[in-house]
């Protein structure tokens, strides 16, 4: 068994369980999370907000590492290059970083000032935030699943 037979398997089971983790995550949070705390009052719907982020953007942050760690792995060592890897992972490559991107902004502008205007118990500021982060999860979670779509079926088209 040589390098490229035991690294592809654990490359691709890495990266396909960080893209479940971080794009699921969303899913969960824009589709059953958010509609179910929107019955409550702002004080308590912004602090379960502000204790639910800080655990799911630590896994968030090690999905942003482990896909594109194991998405290069995959390109050069794996295929060789973006040409042989095909059109679907070129397409993945570049909005994954735009992903990337966008959750990084999210992480350190609105995320930070929702942190401490919910310390401040400044409810109307911190909904503020929260609606702008509402957005970027919103793009992130369109551009996640089309990524996912491209990466399962980019072998039959790409
Ligand atoms: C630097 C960014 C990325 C690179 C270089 C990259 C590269 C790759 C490569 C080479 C494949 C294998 C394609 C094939 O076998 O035809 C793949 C598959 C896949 N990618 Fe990505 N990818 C990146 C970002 C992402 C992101 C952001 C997501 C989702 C959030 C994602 C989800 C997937 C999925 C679900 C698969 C199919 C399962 C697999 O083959 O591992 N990728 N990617």
């Amino acid at each position: 068994m040589d390098l490229i037979e035991i690294l592809f398997p654990i490359a691709s089971t890495a990266h396909t369980l960080a893209a479940v983790i971080w794009v699921g995550g969303m899913f969960f949070a824009h589709m059953a999370l958010r509609p179910s705390l929107m019955e409550e009052q702002p004080p308590t719907r912004l602090r379960v907000w502000s204790n639910v982020f800080p655990r799911f953007f630590a896994w968030v942050w090690l999905s942003v590492v482990i896909l594109p760690a194991t998405g290069y792995a995959m390109v050069f060592v794996d295929f060789g290059s973006f040409a042989a890897a095909g059109h679907h992972v070129t397409l993945m490559h570049g909005v994954g970083w735009v992903m990337v991107i966008l959750y990084a902004v999210l992480f350190f502008r609105p995320f930070s000032k929702f942190k401490a205007e919910v310390a401040a118990e400044n409810w109307p500021a911190a909904a503020a935030h929260l609606a702008v982060i509402r957005r970027i999860v919103t793009i992130n979670l369109i551009l996640g699943l089309l990524v996912i779509v491209a990466g399962v079926s980019g072998r039959f088209w790409g």
